[in-house]
Protein backbone atom coordinates (compact mmCIF):
# COMPACT_ATOMS: atom_id res chain seq x y z
CA UNK A 1 0.00 0.00 0.00
CA UNK A 2 1.27 3.74 -0.23
CA UNK A 3 1.90 5.75 2.96
CA UNK A 4 1.58 9.61 1.57
CA UNK A 5 2.38 11.24 4.77
CA UNK A 6 3.61 10.79 8.10
CA UNK A 7 0.03 10.83 9.66
CA UNK A 8 -0.55 8.24 7.14
CA UNK A 9 2.34 6.33 8.65
CA UNK A 10 0.88 6.31 11.79
CA UNK A 11 -2.79 5.00 10.94
CA UNK A 12 -0.97 2.27 9.57
CA UNK A 13 0.96 1.72 12.63
CA UNK A 14 -2.13 2.32 14.77
CA UNK A 15 -3.74 -0.35 12.71
CA UNK A 16 -1.12 -3.27 13.25
CA UNK A 17 -1.15 -2.00 16.89
CA UNK A 18 -4.66 -2.81 16.80
CA UNK A 19 -4.50 -6.57 15.44
CA UNK A 20 -1.42 -7.81 17.28
CA UNK A 21 -3.06 -10.30 19.21
CA UNK A 22 -0.35 -11.99 21.05
CA UNK A 23 2.65 -10.08 22.29
CA UNK A 24 4.75 -13.04 21.68
CA UNK A 25 5.78 -11.51 18.38
CA UNK A 26 8.65 -10.46 16.02
CA UNK A 27 8.01 -7.62 13.86
CA UNK A 28 10.98 -7.17 11.63
CA UNK A 29 11.11 -4.03 10.04
CA UNK A 30 13.13 -3.71 6.43
CA UNK A 31 13.89 -0.81 4.72
CA UNK A 32 16.43 1.58 3.23
CA UNK A 33 18.24 3.70 5.66
CA UNK A 34 15.98 7.13 6.98
CA UNK A 35 12.82 5.18 5.24
CA UNK A 36 10.79 5.04 8.79
CA UNK A 37 11.43 2.08 10.23
CA UNK A 38 12.31 3.37 13.82
CA UNK A 39 9.71 6.23 12.98
CA UNK A 40 7.10 3.37 12.91
CA UNK A 41 8.68 1.54 16.44
CA UNK A 42 8.51 4.87 17.91
CA UNK A 43 4.17 4.98 17.07
CA UNK A 44 3.39 1.79 17.93
CA UNK A 45 5.40 2.02 21.35
CA UNK A 46 3.84 4.46 21.74
CA UNK A 47 0.30 3.45 20.84
CA UNK A 48 1.02 0.69 23.25
CA UNK A 49 1.92 3.18 26.11
CA UNK A 50 -1.57 5.13 25.10
CA UNK A 51 -3.64 1.99 25.64
CA UNK A 52 -2.21 1.30 28.49
CA UNK A 53 -2.65 5.11 30.41
CA UNK A 54 1.22 5.05 30.74
CA UNK A 55 3.33 8.43 29.87
CA UNK A 56 4.52 8.28 26.67
CA UNK A 57 8.31 8.37 26.14
CA UNK A 58 10.91 9.15 23.90
CA UNK A 59 11.58 6.57 21.41
CA UNK A 60 15.18 6.82 20.55
CA UNK A 61 16.97 4.97 17.51
CA UNK A 62 18.72 2.22 18.85
CA UNK A 63 21.58 2.13 16.20
CA UNK A 64 24.34 3.41 19.02
CA UNK A 65 22.63 1.32 22.25
CA UNK A 66 21.16 -2.01 19.55
CA UNK A 67 18.35 -2.23 22.34
CA UNK A 68 16.06 -0.64 24.28
CA UNK A 69 13.39 -1.78 26.59
CA UNK A 70 9.81 -0.58 27.48
CA UNK A 71 7.66 -2.06 29.94
CA UNK A 72 4.35 -2.44 29.62
CA UNK A 73 3.40 -4.19 32.62
CA UNK A 74 2.06 -7.11 31.29
CA UNK A 75 4.47 -7.50 28.60
CA UNK A 76 7.77 -5.34 27.36
CA UNK A 77 8.81 -4.45 24.84
CA UNK A 78 12.11 -4.81 23.20
CA UNK A 79 13.47 -2.22 20.04
CA UNK A 80 16.68 -3.23 17.89
CA UNK A 81 18.40 -2.11 16.15
CA UNK A 82 21.16 -4.71 14.17
CA UNK A 83 22.71 -2.06 11.96
CA UNK A 84 25.98 -2.00 13.46
CA UNK A 85 26.36 -5.64 14.15
CA UNK A 86 28.53 -7.35 11.44
CA UNK A 87 28.28 -11.14 12.37
CA UNK A 88 25.19 -13.71 12.88
CA UNK A 89 27.13 -15.18 15.70
CA UNK A 90 26.52 -11.49 17.59
CA UNK A 91 22.68 -11.94 17.08
CA UNK A 92 23.23 -15.07 19.42
CA UNK A 93 24.92 -12.82 22.10
CA UNK A 94 22.09 -10.57 22.63
CA UNK A 95 19.88 -13.70 23.18
CA UNK A 96 17.55 -11.54 20.75
CA UNK A 97 15.98 -15.12 19.82
CA UNK A 98 16.43 -16.82 23.05
CA UNK A 99 15.13 -14.13 25.89
CA UNK A 100 12.15 -13.02 26.18
CA UNK A 101 9.97 -15.21 24.53
CA UNK A 102 6.37 -14.03 26.12
CA UNK A 103 7.49 -10.20 24.88
CA UNK A 104 7.01 -8.09 21.58
CA UNK A 105 10.28 -7.63 19.77
CA UNK A 106 10.85 -5.01 16.62
CA UNK A 107 13.80 -5.33 14.95
CA UNK A 108 15.51 -2.87 12.56
CA UNK A 109 17.83 -4.57 10.35
CA UNK A 110 16.78 -8.48 10.70
CA UNK A 111 18.87 -9.18 7.62
CA UNK A 112 21.61 -11.31 9.71
CA UNK A 113 19.28 -13.09 11.52
CA UNK A 114 19.63 -16.56 9.53
CA UNK A 115 17.63 -18.62 12.07
CA UNK A 116 14.29 -19.09 11.36
CA UNK A 117 11.71 -17.12 13.04
CA UNK A 118 8.12 -18.84 12.47
CA UNK A 119 5.70 -16.43 14.16
CA UNK A 120 6.51 -13.04 12.58
CA UNK A 121 5.37 -10.06 10.86
CA UNK A 122 8.01 -8.11 8.23
CA UNK A 123 7.05 -5.07 7.34
CA UNK A 124 8.91 -3.73 4.61
CA UNK A 125 9.16 0.06 3.74
CA UNK A 126 10.29 1.94 0.35
CA UNK A 127 11.12 5.05 -0.99
CA UNK A 128 8.92 6.45 -3.28
CA UNK A 129 9.81 9.56 -5.85
CA UNK A 130 7.87 12.31 -3.37
CA UNK A 131 9.51 12.58 -0.21
CA UNK A 132 7.20 12.14 2.08
CA UNK A 133 5.83 8.58 0.43
CA UNK A 134 6.52 5.36 1.11
CA UNK A 135 5.30 2.18 -0.01
CA UNK A 136 4.60 -0.29 2.41
CA UNK A 137 3.89 -4.39 2.42
CA UNK A 138 2.96 -6.51 5.59
CA UNK A 139 3.13 -9.86 5.70
CA UNK A 140 2.65 -12.66 8.85
CA UNK A 141 3.85 -15.49 9.35
CA UNK A 142 2.93 -18.75 12.06
CA UNK A 143 0.62 -17.57 13.99
CA UNK A 144 0.63 -14.51 12.35
CA UNK A 145 -0.25 -15.32 8.80
CA UNK A 146 -3.70 -14.05 8.43
CA UNK A 147 -2.36 -11.01 9.82
CA UNK A 148 -3.92 -7.99 7.77
CA UNK A 149 -4.12 -4.14 7.91
CA UNK A 150 -6.90 -2.82 5.66
CA UNK A 151 -5.56 0.05 3.26
CA UNK A 152 -5.61 3.42 4.91
N1 LIG B 1 5.68 8.79 5.22
C1 LIG B 1 6.74 8.72 6.01
N2 LIG B 1 6.95 7.60 6.74
C2 LIG B 1 8.04 7.51 7.55
N3 LIG B 1 8.96 8.48 7.70
C3 LIG B 1 8.78 9.62 7.01
C4 LIG B 1 7.68 9.77 6.13
N4 LIG B 1 7.78 10.99 5.57
C5 LIG B 1 8.88 11.55 6.06
N5 LIG B 1 9.50 10.76 6.94
C6 LIG B 1 10.74 11.08 7.65
O1 LIG B 1 11.72 10.13 7.34
C7 LIG B 1 12.58 9.94 8.46
C8 LIG B 1 12.60 8.48 8.85
O2 LIG B 1 13.61 8.31 9.80
P1 LIG B 1 13.76 6.99 10.69
O3 LIG B 1 14.79 7.27 11.71
O4 LIG B 1 12.41 6.56 11.15
O5 LIG B 1 14.30 5.97 9.60
P2 LIG B 1 14.97 4.53 9.82
O6 LIG B 1 14.42 3.66 8.73
O7 LIG B 1 14.78 4.08 11.22
O8 LIG B 1 16.50 4.84 9.53
P3 LIG B 1 17.79 3.94 9.94
O9 LIG B 1 17.96 2.94 8.85
O10 LIG B 1 18.89 4.95 9.98
O11 LIG B 1 17.52 3.32 11.27
C9 LIG B 1 12.05 10.80 9.58
O12 LIG B 1 12.79 12.00 9.61
C10 LIG B 1 10.61 11.07 9.17
O13 LIG B 1 10.13 12.28 9.65
MG1 LIG C 1 16.14 3.46 12.64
Amino acid sequence: MIIKSLSDLRIFTLKVGKNIKSKKCFILLYGDIGVGKTTFARELINYFQKKNSQKLTNVPSPTFNIMYEYDLKKFKIYHYDLYKLVKTEEIEELGLLTNHQNDLKIVEWPNLIRSKIKDKIEINLKYRKRDSERSVTIRGYGKFRNFNVNEI
